[in-house]
């Protein structure tokens, strides 16, 4: 009896051992995953045609190549961004070529940088994304504000997405940038019946708002960029599914369980995704697999484009990209 109950300690300090993060609430055990911090921007208008033009001279080139991705030129070694995100914040950086600026309509006081804590685990089950960043929480504390939340796309087959994340599907023809298409327009659009707006879409999957590429479908199953996100607003929190390919349309029920709160001035998300994948608007997740991932922010009162973005995150199931998801057993 003894012997046994010797046995099982024993048994159970050598599972935590190799697994760190188990815990008995079935939950993955935080403080104990390493927590990488991870730098996101004020991006103003910048979108892909941006990216890829005169305006973003030896930027584009390399893009055009297909070589170096944004990491090469604008992440130092110890992770710091080197971008000037505080003068694309302000509104008074211009664009080299056009002279066009950054962003038209700057909101007060806003930073160009902003930092947030990522977590990665997995079970046999699910992989868990934990983030955490300092914030006011206007959101959470408001009921009928414009919520705070947090989105993540995510992929692991196109190169693009994994060089260049969500900017591959950032435009400036979508609602509020600065070609957008005016309300008008976008009724008489038969591509865009019943609805008012041009959000999200690959470049692979349309060469603009108005047209779809012939080959956009061929394109769908490596192409389609999942699109997860939580909501905060008046203390309550909400998730939602959905994809961006070539629009961004949102699912009826979400496939994950996003769950986080904010206290002490701080917002913790977690989102609990299902490895296995469920339908056609999910990727699915195995272990040796590096997903990329592309990170958006939305504080205080900030809708639409007005979000800090990460530049692409690889997530190693397992082993290697920048960050490991750690294995842990539940
Ligand atoms: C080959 C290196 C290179 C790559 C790859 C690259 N950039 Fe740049 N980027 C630059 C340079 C150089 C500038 C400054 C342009 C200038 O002033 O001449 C710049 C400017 C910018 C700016 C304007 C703000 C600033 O600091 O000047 C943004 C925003 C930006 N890049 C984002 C990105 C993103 C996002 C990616 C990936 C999709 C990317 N860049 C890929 C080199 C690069």
């Amino acid at each position: 009896m003894r012997l046994c109950k010797a046995l099982n300690v024993l048994l159970i300090s050598l599972v935590s051992f190799i697994a760190p993060g188990w815990s008995d609430a079935g939950q993955v055990d935080w403080p104990r995953i390493k927590s990488v911090e991870t730098a996101l921007f004020y991006p103003g208008v910048s979108s892909w045609d941006f990216l890829t033009s005169d305006d973003h001279r030896l930027g584009a080139r390399e893009i055009k190549k297909g070589k170096k991705d944004c990491r090469h030129c604008h992440l130092d070694k110890s992770g710091s961004l080197d971008l000037k995100a505080d003068d694309i914040a302000s509104g008074s950086m211009k664009m080299k070529r056009s002279h066009k600026p950054f962003e038209p309509e700057p909101l007060a006081g806003r930073k160009g940088v902003m930092l947030a804590g990522v977590q990665a685990a997995y079970d046999a089950e699910n992989l868990y994304l934990r983030f955490n960043w300092l914030s006011k929480g206007s959101g959470w504390n408001n009921k009928g504000r414009t919520p705070d939340r947090i989105s993540i796309q995510v992929n692991k087959t196109e190169p693009s997405f994994s060089k260049y994340g969500c900017f591959i599907t950032c435009h400036k023809d979508l609602s509020t940038m600065p070609d957008a298409p005016s309300k008008r327009e976008i009724e008489g659009n038969p591509a865009y019946s019943g609805r008012d707006e041009v959000s999200l879409y690959a470049f692979y999957a349309r060469s603009s708002w108005a047209d779809k590429r012939a080959d956009a479908d061929a394109k769908f199953r490596d192409g389609l960029i999942d699109l997860k996100a939580i909501e905060f607003e008046g203390g309550r929190v909400k998730s939602e599914d959905g994809w961006v390919f070539d629009t961004r349309a949102w699912e009826d029920k979400p496939g994950f369980e996003g769950t986080g709160s904010w206290a002490g001035g701080r917002y913790t998300a977690v989102f609990r995704i299902k490895r296995a994948a469920s339908g056609k608007y999910n990727i699915g997740i195995n272990e040796g697999d590096i997903i990329t991932l592309g990170v958006a922010i939305h504080e205080d009162g900030a809708s639409k484009r007005k979000h800090y973005v990460s530049l692409p995150i690889a997530i190693g199931i397992g082993q290697g990209g920048d960050i490991k998801a750690v294995k842990v057993q539940n």
